[in-house]
């Protein structure tokens, strides 16, 4: 019996995570298993009745579990950048979920936009730095002669952040990013083990060239790390140079693993090059601690309810979810129903289909039952 946390969340959220759950009942039984789901009203509905984000309250129940099932954020009735600080971001970070995992691996039957690759030449995994760089929430705002004595001060490793100044500048901004050893040789660590079990070929992201403090650091732990694992073949890409080659020869790529930010930019690539951000998953993991598993994708506010949104993401973010419990059976049976229902052509309109949401979850439930 496995408890599992679940929020759907704003726009197409809720009805994806139907169908998940849908699928992950269905594993259940197909695999002999039981789920105790319990859902938690966390999103754009309650922060407008309520003003409320993520709660104290919440945070205390959500700890008690190891996975939450996660649909999407964002609203249009509110400004961007609140429910995704205020809630994914602020998930993330308080269950240290230092590990995003975002597969790039092509279904059979998908279509890709690359020009002759396929299934085979397009499956990897990237690991996402996910609780540092410039993630990290420190940076502000000022008008010329405003005098800024130390704002918006943060505190993190006992180093306190932020910028004393008074400026002739019209208007200013900054951000600040924050890498820290330990940060980087935890995540790092994940991917050279992910490696392992894989093609024993790992490949770093950063721009060292020119964020040579931050990303100096991520190197210099990089190559430490790399002393452990004398087994696994190793590179640097700078970022700008790996979208290039991830169009051009998808093929070479097998484990890559990213600081934050970059790690968010090239994701949205590789879900295009995997068919579209309708089949894009990933999972939010702290090998120790509460981990969250959503589709990659956002909210869509305007197919909210209309019953169209592909609900494949979301399936295959709950299969890494079973993964992560453990049930690898029931994962990978899960992805093999996804195929069949592709091969089947019972998918939404974005992959060329005629079901909706609901029919093409059901599809996929029905197939891993049967083992298909
Ligand atoms: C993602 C999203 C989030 C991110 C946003 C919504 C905070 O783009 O999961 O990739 O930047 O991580
Ligand atoms: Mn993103």
């Amino acid at each position: 019996m496995y408890k599992i946390a679940s929020i759907g969340g704003d726009g197409i959220g809720p009805e994806i995570v139907v169908e998940g759950k849908k699928v992950l009942e269905a594993a259940g039984e197909k695999y002999n298993f039981d789920i105790q789901w319990t859902d938690f009203d966390i999103g754009a509905d309650r922060y407008l009745a309520t003003k409320q984000l993520v709660t104290e309250d919440d945070l205390k129940e959500l700890k008690k579990f190891k996975a939450i099932y996660f649909g999407s954020i964002g609203d249009e009735r509110v400004k961007p950048g609140i429910l995704e600080k205020g809630i994914l971001l602020a998930l993330r970070f308080h269950f240290d979920q230092y590990v995003n995992l975002r597969p790039i691996k092509l279904l059979k039957g998908v279509e890709t936009p690359l020009a002759g690759k396929g299934p085979k030449e397009i499956d990897f995994v990237v690991v996402r730095e996910n609780t540092e760089d410039f993630y990290v929430g420190i940076g502000s705002r000022f008008k010329k002669h405003q005098k800024i004595e130390l704002d918006v001060v943060r505190d993190i490793y006992n180093v306190k952040f932020g910028l004393d100044v008074t400026s002739d500048a019209e208007e200013i901004a900054y951000q600040i990013g924050v890498i820290t050893r330990e940060g980087s040789r935890r995540v790092q660590t994940y991917a050279f083990d992910l490696a392992m079990q894989r093609k024993k070929k790992l490949t770093s992201v950063d721009k060292a060239n020119v964020l040579s403090d931050v990303y100096g650091l991520w190197r210099d732990v990089f190559n430490e790390n790399a002393k452990k694992y004398p087994e696994v073949t190793t590179e640097f890409n700078f970022v700008d140079a790996v979208t290039m080659w991830f169009v051009k020869n998808p093929e070479w790529f097998d484990v890559v693993v990213t600081p934050n930010m970059f790690g968010d930019i090239i994701t949205d690539l590789g879900a295009m090059i995997q068919g579209g951000l309708g089949l894009a998953p990933g999972g939010n993991i702290n090998p120790k601690g509460t981990s969250m598993f959503e589709p990659i994708h956002g909210s869509a506010p305007k197919y909210k309810g209309m019953d169209v949104a592909n609900p494949i993401a979301t399936i295959w973010a709950g299969s890494i979810l079973l993964d992560h419990l453990g049930e690898h059976k029931a994962a990978a049976g899960i992805v093999k129903a996804i195929e069949k229902s592709i091969k089947d052509g019972v998918v939404t309109k974005d992959l060329g289909g005629k079901a909706g949401t609901a029919k093409a979850g059901s599809y996929i439930a029905e197939c891993v039952k049967k083992g298909k």
